[in-house]
């Protein structure tokens, strides 16, 4: 059983906001395509490049976009600049999958994944209550392992992949989000003190 998205909404974190990925604008979807069509974020993704025409890749992730055990956002900077797509699959009731892709190399290790799954995961735990997150990844892409292990996730797997490549399992439970979260509000509530000598 799936515990899917009533209508998805729009969500903000730091410089990011998601947008559902059936409200993003032309000038967006062209950035899409070209995300899909790039051959080193493909082979970061796991996926062959994209060659469908931009019309037809629009209506499959629309149509995808449908499902009920699916949702996907585009990413948004703070100029309002489509950098990307995160979406969570395979949506159950008690847990989820995530993927995500700032296709934008100039939005690489500068914070924005991070931000963009911190906003997921708090509609994920809050509104879907969802008890686990997971994702794949590969042993090859440190920059992925490395974002994604800063916003809580743990390899908790691997496996060798067709291809020869190593899958990472990694997982993020909502006791470990729930506890991340109220150490984050501590330090919102208690800044540290001044010296006071
Ligand atoms: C993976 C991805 C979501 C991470 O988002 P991001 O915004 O770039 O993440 P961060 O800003 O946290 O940067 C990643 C961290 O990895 C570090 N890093 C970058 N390259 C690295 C490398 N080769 N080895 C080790 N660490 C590396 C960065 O320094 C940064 O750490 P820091 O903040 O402590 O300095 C994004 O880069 C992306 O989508 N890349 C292309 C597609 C992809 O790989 N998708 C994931 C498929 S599973």
């Amino acid at each position: 059983m799936t515990a899917a998205f009533a209508t998805p909404r729009c969500l903000t974190n730091g410089r990011v906001r998601l947008q559902p990925i059936t409200e993003l604008d032309n000038r967006a979807w062209r950035r899409v395509a070209q995300h899909f069509r790039d051959p080193e974020i493909a082979f970061l993704n796991g996926t062959p490049p994209n060659r469908l025409p931009l019309w037809l890749l629009r209506r499959v992730l629309r149509a995808d976009a449908r499902r009920r055990d699916r949702v996907t956002y585009g990413i948004l900077d703070e100029q309002d600049d489509y950098i990307g797509t995160i979406e969570l699959y395979d949506v159950r009731t008690d847990r989820a999958t995530l993927g995500i892709i700032i296709g934008e190399r100039s939005h690489w290790s500068r914070g924005y994944g991070p931000e963009a799954i911190e906003a997921l995961l708090d509609e994920a735990f809050e509104a879907l209550g969802l008890q686990v997150v997971q994702l794949h990844t590969f042993a090859d892409n440190p920059r992925a392992h490395a974002a994604f292990h800063k916003v809580g996730f743990r390899e908790v797997r691997r496996a060798t992949v067709a291809g020869g490549r190593t899958d990472v399992l990694m997982t993020l439970p909502r006791h470990v989000w729930l506890e991340r979260l109220r150490r984050r509000e501590q330090r919102v509530l208690q800044p540290a003190r001044p010296d006071s000598r």
